[in-house]
């Protein structure tokens, strides 16, 4: 039992918080990881006005959905920026260039948003258009970043990096050294929530790609095989699903295989 502390939080907690979040959004934390859940989630408790951990298990117990989702909410990951990973941003512009039909991208964990942005503005500019044939499916199991991305407001020093030219282009300065996304920029994607775990996800393919990237890390190898199950079938013949930097999806030969740069195309594709 960790002591001294503002609330009292066991190994048993530990194991059984652990065991909740792999089962409800297929996150596996390791041992190294307690010192991680204590603190994101002592603002439960607080909010809650619980003392212990095992009161606030049981709180969840209980079945109350709304603290579900905030447990969920403050246990997941959310690092992300514009433009990250960039030479997959030019890969996909080069994939989809020669297209011939309406393009339908995912980015199946869009965090705050950058990322899905940063796709909507490399398509605005492969088609020279503020309103190109492009649709973007932004989603996320996280409830509070995905009100951020509808959002699509950031402080200026998120996009100091990027050309001035974009900047002009795509963004309006707001109050308090912040930016905001543009409108037709903002009107290529829909922003919904998925649980990658869920049975069923509400999407229709076919997608030209899948951007799935920096999330697999948080699931072990059989979530992400039963994830890429059901990715495959999503995917045009020729679509094209971008992983993170530090994954890798040779597990799932069967389906899927590199292309190059953490970039996958279908096993079954010619
Ligand atoms: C580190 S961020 C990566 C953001 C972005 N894809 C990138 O590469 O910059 C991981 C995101 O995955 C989301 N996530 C975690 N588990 C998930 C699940 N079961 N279903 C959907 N999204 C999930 C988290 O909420 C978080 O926003």
């Amino acid at each position: 039992m960790i002591t001294g502390r503002e609330f009292t939080f066991t190994p048993q907690d530990f194991e059984r918080i652990r065991t909740m979040i792999y089962d409800r959004a297929g996150i596996s934390l390791n041992f190294s990881k307690q010192e991680m859940v204590y603190s994101r989630l002592a603002k439960r408790l607080r909010a809650n006005n619980l003392a212990a951990f095992s009161e606030y298990i049981a709180l969840l117990d209980r079945g109350n959905t709304q603290e579900w989702e905030a447990f969920i909410n403050a246990l997941t990951t959310n690092l992300t920026y514009f433009f990250r990973e960039a030479h997959h941003f030019a890969l996909l512009a080069e994939h989809v260039k020669s297209a011939k039909h309406p393009v339908l991208l995912w980015c199946a964990a869009s965090s705050t948003g950058e990322e899905a942005y940063s796709m909507a503005m490399t398509m605005a500019e492969l088609y020279g258009s503020m309103n190109p044939p492009v649709r973007i499916i932004a989603s996320d199991v996280d409830t509070t970043v995905l009100e951020k991305a509808r959002a699509g407001v950031y402080n200026l020093s998120q996009i100091e990096r990027l050309p001035h030219e974009k900047f002009r282009k795509y963004f309006t300065e707001a109050p308090g050294n912040q930016v905001r996304i543009c409108t037709e920029i903002k009107n290529m994607i829909t922003f919904t929530k998925i649980n990658l775990l869920d049975e069923r996800w509400p999407v229709k393919g076919p997608f030209d790609a899948i951007f799935c990237r920096n999330v697999m890390i948080y699931f072990d190898k059989k979530t992400q095989a039963r994830i890429l199950e059901k990715f495959a079938p999503l995917l045009r013949q020729d679509g094209l699903l971008f992983a993170g930097h530090s994954e890798s999806f040779h597990h799932v030969a069967n389906l899927f295989r590199l292309r190059g740069k953490t970039v996958y195309e279908l096993a079954s594709h010619g």
